[in-house]
């Protein structure tokens, strides 16, 4: 199976995130690229396997900045992506309660408008946890790669 990582990052948490992953997923079997969405746009849902998108929130409640020109280009075309399947890592911060982890959020509603369909549930990193979003990011990426498999067999 192959499996895409989409990073939006501002300082670079998420790509750590990213990485962390394609440290655990990428055994042979299984082909992990990272992608961060700098130079994004719609065309890379052409790709095969499934994807991950790995997102902090900025601002008022924003994608990052270099995710930016990827969500707007998504947002414009509006491609059919009903053959896509994705999953979403979010991170954020809770002390932003009116717009805690926006990004990963904007990213999961634009998806499903446009057809795809998640894989597993959109988890929610918060900074002030405590937690690391990478220890997070490895347990809860078992049980979603799990389900990534049985959605799309190899
Ligand atoms: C200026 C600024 C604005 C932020 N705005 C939000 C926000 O609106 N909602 C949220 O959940 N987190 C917000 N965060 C928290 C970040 O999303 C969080 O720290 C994340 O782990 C950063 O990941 P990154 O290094 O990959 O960008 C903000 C952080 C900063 C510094």
């Amino acid at each position: 199976m192959e499996l895409t990582l989409l990073v939006g990052t501002m300082t670079g948490t998420a790509q750590l995130v990213a990485q962390e992953l394609e440290l655990v997923w990428d055994d042979g079997e299984m082909k992990v690229q990272t992608l961060l969405m700098d130079q994004l746009d719609a065309s890379v849902f052409g790709r095969p396997g499934v994807f991950l998108v790995v997102t902090s929130t900025y601002g008022q409640g924003d994608v990052p900045d270099n995710a930016k020109s990827f969500y707007e280009d998504l947002k414009a075309r509006r491609p059919d992506l009903s053959r896509v399947r994705y999953g979403v890592f979010g991170l954020g911060d809770r002390t932003y309660a009116e717009t805690f982890n926006f990004g990963g959020k904007r990213f999961d509603e634009l998806l499903s408008e446009l057809g795809a369909q998640r894989i597993g549930e959109r988890v929610q990193h918060d900074a002030s946890s405590g937690v690391l979003p990478e220890e997070m990011a490895a347990e809860w990426g078992e049980g979603w790669l799990a389900l990534a498999k049985e959605t799309v067999p190899a």
